[in-house]
């Protein structure tokens, strides 16, 4: 792993789903460039687990554990709270934690699960850490999203999906949803010194799919085998989360560390503007939140 990317010391970088995978490779190496790490898990143990780990890796002891079961809007503003409470500043979000649901479930929320976690937590944790990454700045936003979004219709007047559910379709969905939402946020955030990139990460052996019984642990085995490995997977998030390259750079889609167009859908400002509103409407946030 190429860690000449800067120095992070003195900065504070928050990483979401930091407990396995595309996360805790990002976060160990945000670390390893002596940045305050805070890794949000949704288990204490493996939250724990993956501190002492990164912390042995890197030498680094300011790697510390904050948890949120990211699919509950309660837990997220906790956690916005705590971290707040906690930490003066923040340079860094990743908004790493996601999921596939081969099976329609609905959150606490009642929200359909796949878009509550892929998209309205990015969306919730965000809106409510951004003034403290406004008074950071320069600071960074990094959205993992995906190249499923190419094949996805964002329908709004669908998106808890009651009516047939394919897994994949919901998921595609809540891609194309990450970033509609960071272009959005970029262009809303003009001017204010914080900038925000989506990426695609690749296809990338983690335990993606490992939540869905027997059939999605084989899938998740032939991804492992087709796939690349996580330390290869995680240098696009790593790059926009540290590399001097991109320091200005906003509003943009990344994969392999190159700037990369995305689908057409995911340009359209109507669309982006009326799942904002929708986003707000369902969080409880002010319409005009920003
Ligand atoms: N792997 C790929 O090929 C691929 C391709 C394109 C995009 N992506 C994207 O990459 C991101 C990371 O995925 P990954 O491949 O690294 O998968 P992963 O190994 O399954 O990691 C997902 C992370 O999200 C956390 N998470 C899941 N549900 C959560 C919840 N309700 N609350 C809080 N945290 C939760 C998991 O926590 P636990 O440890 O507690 O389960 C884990 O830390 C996702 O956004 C995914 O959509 C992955």
């Amino acid at each position: 792993m190429d860690t000449s990317q800067g120095s992070l010391a003195g900065k504070v970088c928050l990483v979401t789903g930091a407990t396995s995978g595309i996360g805790k490779v990002t976060a160990r190496e945000l670390a390893q460039r002596g940045a305050t790490v805070v890794v949000v898990g949704r288990s204490e143990a493996r939250s724990a687990a993956t501190v002492s780990q990164i912390r042995r890796q890197t030498d680094n002891s300011s790697v510390e554990f904050l948890l949120a079961d990211l699919s509950s809007q309660q837990d997220v503003r906790r956690l916005a709270k705590e971290f707040e409470n906690r930490y003066p500043r923040l340079d860094v979000l990743v908004n790493n934690a996601g999921a596939i649901m081969l099976s329609r479930r609905e959150s606490v929320d009642g929200i359909e699960m796949t878009f509550a976690l892929n998209h309205l937590a990015y969306f919730l944790l965000t809106n409510l850490l951004l003034d403290r990454l406004k008074s950071s700045a320069p600071a960074r936003i990094v959205n993992v999203a995906s190249n499923s979004h190419e094949r996805a219709k964002l329908d709004l007047d669908d998106i808890q999906v009651r009516g047939r559910y394919w897994g994949f379709g919901a998921y595609a969905r809540s891609k194309l949803a990450n970033i509609l939402f960071s272009y959005e946020l970029a262009r809303r955030l003009e001017g204010t010194g914080v900038t925000v990139n989506a990426l695609h990460p690749g296809l990338v052996g983690t335990n993606f799919l490992a939540n869905n019984g027997p059939f999605g642990k084989l899938l998740r085995m032939a991804v492992v085998v087709k796939g690349m490995s996580v330390e290869r997977g995680a240098r696009t998030s790593i790059y926009l989360a540290s590399s001097p390259d991109v320091e200005k750079v906003t509003g943009r889609y990344y994969f392999k560390e190159q700037e990369v167009p995305s689908s057409n859908a995911s340009y359209d400002e109507d669309s982006a503007r009326r799942l904002w509103r929708l986003s707000a409407e369902l969080t409880g946030l002010p319409a005009e939140a920003q």
